[in-house]
C-alpha cells in the first residue's frame, strides 16, 4: 500500500517475519490481552500475542482457540519463563501451530527454546543486557525485543532511547530487533527504525481500546492520568531482590510496599526461602492486576500503566490508533 511506503519499506523484515502487515506488536498485558485485544491488533494489521501470565494450560488451549475464531491473521502468545508449567504450556502452543512464541520474565530455561522450534514457532525474547542478547539469539532467539523503563508493567533500569543507541547498532544488520517502552505516538515510531529496528511493541496505547475488556473505571484512570503518574515500585529491601513494575500510584502501590516488608520480615525470620518469597511478590502483582483490570477496583488493584499514558485520552477502536501511528509515522519519514 504506497499509502505508508516508507514505513513499510523500514518495517519490511519485521513485518515479514510476523506475518502482519505492519511490524507493530501489542505487547501481552496480563488480563487485558486475551482473545477480544489479540485478534482486534491482528485484523487491524499488527501483532496481538496472548498474555498467558498465570493461566494453567487448559485455560490457554481455551483462549488460543477463541482468538483463532475471532482472527485468520497470525498472532503471538506470551509466557513467563517461571511458570511451573512452562514445560505443557508450549505443549498446546504446539498442537494449536502457533506461529510466535515469546518468553517473557528471565532467561528461558534449558530446553524451552528447542521444544519451540520443534513444532516450528518462532521464538521472540527478551534482554536487558547486550551481552545476553548475543547469547540467546545465538541459541536460538529469532528475534529480540528490548524495552526500556518507561514501558508498563515489570521494567529494567534503563531507558528505551539509551538501550535502543546501544544494541541496534551491534545488533540490526543480522538480527530483528523491535523496540517498546514509551511509544506513544508515530513520530518516535519512525526514529527507531530509522536506528535499525524493524519494528516497536506497544502496551499502554492499546490497553483501553474498545476491544480492550479492561473494566471502565480501569479505563477512566489511564484517560486522567499524566506520565508522572506511572510510576516504578520501590524496593524497600536490598536482599529481596523485587523487580520494580510501572503502575499509576494509588493505594495499591502503598500496599506493595507493606507486602515487601511482611515477606522481608518473613526472610528474616527464615520463615520463607527466596526463590518461594519472589513468587509470593510476583503472585501478589498477578492477583492485584486482575483486581483493577476485571474487578476495576482502581484503588487497591494495581493499574500497571507506562509513561505513555498521558497520550491515552479516550476509548478509540483498535483501527484508529493503529492507523494514527502509522500515519504519523509516515509523514515524519516523509518529512525527512
Ligand atoms: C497492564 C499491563 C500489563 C502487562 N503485562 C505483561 C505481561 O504479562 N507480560 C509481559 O511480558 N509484558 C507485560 N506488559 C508489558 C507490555 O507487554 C509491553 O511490553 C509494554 O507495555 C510496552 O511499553 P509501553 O507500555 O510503554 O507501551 C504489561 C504492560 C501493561 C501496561
Amino acid at each position: 500500500m504506497a499509502a505508508y511506503s516508507k514505513s513499510h519499506a523500514l518495517m519490511r523484515r519485521g513485518a515479514d517475519f510476523l506475518g502482519s502487515e505492519h511490524a507493530i506488536l501489542c505487547g501481552a498485558m496480563s488480563w487485558v490481552s486475551e482473545r477480544n485485544l489479540v485478534s482486534a491488533i491482528s485484523n487491524a494489521g499488527g501483532f496481538g500475542v496472548i498474555a498467558c501470565g498465570a493461566m494453567n494450560p487448559e485455560l490457554l488451549d481455551a483462549e488460543i482457540a477463541a482468538t483463532k475464531a475471532l482472527t485468520d491473521k497470525p498472532f503471538g502468545v506470551n509466557l513467563i519463563t517461571m511458570h511451573p508449567q512452562l514445560t505443557d504450556l508450549i505443549a498446546v502452543c504446539g498442537q494449536h501451530g502457533v506461529t510466535h512464541v515469546v518468553l517473557a520474565g528471565g532467561i528461558p530455561p534449558k530446553g524451552s527454546v528447542e521444544a519451540i522450534k520443534a513444532f516450528g514457532g518462532k521464538v521472540i525474547v527478551f534482554a536487558p543486557t547486550l551481552a545476553l542478547a548475543k547469547k540467546l539469539l545465538r541459541s536460538g532467539g529469532d528475534a529480540l525485543v528490548i524495552e526500556g523503563m518507561e514501558a508498563g508493567g515489570h521494567i529494567g533500569p534503563v531507558s528505551t532511547s539509551v538501550l535502543a543507541q546501544e544494541f541496534l547498532p551491534a545488533l540490526s544488520e543480522d538480527h530483528l530487533v523491535f523496540v517498546a517502552g514509551g511509544i506513544g505516538r508515530g513520530e518516535a515510531i519512525a526514529g527507531y527504525l530509522e536506528m535499525g529496528a524493524v519494528g516497536v511493541q506497544l502496551g499502554t496505547r492499546f490497553a483501553c481500546a474498545i476491544e480492550s475488556i479492561a473494566h471502565p473505571a480501569f479505563k477512566k484512570a489511564f484517560f486522567r492520568a499524566s506520565a508522572r503518574d506511572a510510576v516504578a515500585s520501590v524496593q524497600v529491601d536490598q536482599r529481596l531482590p523485587v523487580i520494580p513494575v510501572r503502575a499509576l500510584r494509588n493505594k495499591g502501590t502503598e500496599a506493595f510496599t507493606a507486602k515487601q516488608r511482611e515477606v522481608a520480615g518473613r526472610l528474616d525470620g527464615e520463615a520463607l526461602e527466596m526463590a518461594e518469597a519472589q513468587l509470593q511478590i510476583e503472585h501478589y502483582w498477578a492477583g492485584a492486576l486482575r483486581r483493577a483490570v476485571i474487578d476495576g477496583d482502581v484503588e487497591n488493584g494495581s493499574l500497571m500503566a507506562g509513561q505513555s499514558v498521558g497520550m491515552v485520552t479516550q476509548e478509540e477502536p483498535v483501527q484508529a490508533i493503529m492507523a494514527g501511528l502509522m500515519e504519523q509515522c509516515e509523514a515524519a519519514l516523509q518529512r525527512r
